[in-house]
């Protein structure tokens, strides 16, 4: 059953944060219209996508160039043809981020 795990706070990073929690790696990106959370792993070969550039809401895994919709995990690019996991996320009225996985 998914639950809520705290991540860290809003002002803690400025455009994308690495967070790893039990062996796994999620990839959050705060975007102009909020926080949105991604698995990690790049759908084509191993790449950490919170090391890839971010531009106009999509996100470029850096080993290949693959191109995901931050919002919805969907490829826009190849050479990925699977999209990545997305993850609901919270931010609370302190700033707290959260994800729920
Ligand atoms: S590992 Fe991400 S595009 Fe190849």
């Amino acid at each position: 059953m998914a639950k809520w795990v705290k991540v860290c706070n809003i002002a803690d990073f400025s455009r994308s944060y690495l967070f790893r929690h039990k062996r796994k790696e999620y990839a959050l990106f705060k975007l102009d219209d909020g926080v949105f959370c991604l698995d990690n792993v790049c759908s084509h070969e191993y790449s950490p996508l919170a090391e890839g550039m971010v531009l106009d809401g999509d996100v470029y895994c850096p080993k290949h160039g693959s191109r995901f919709d931050i919002k919805t995990g969907s490829v826009k690019d190849y050479p990925a043809t699977r999209p990545v996991k997305t993850f609901e996320v919270s931010v609370d009225d302190a700033g707290d981020v959260s994800i729920k996985i």
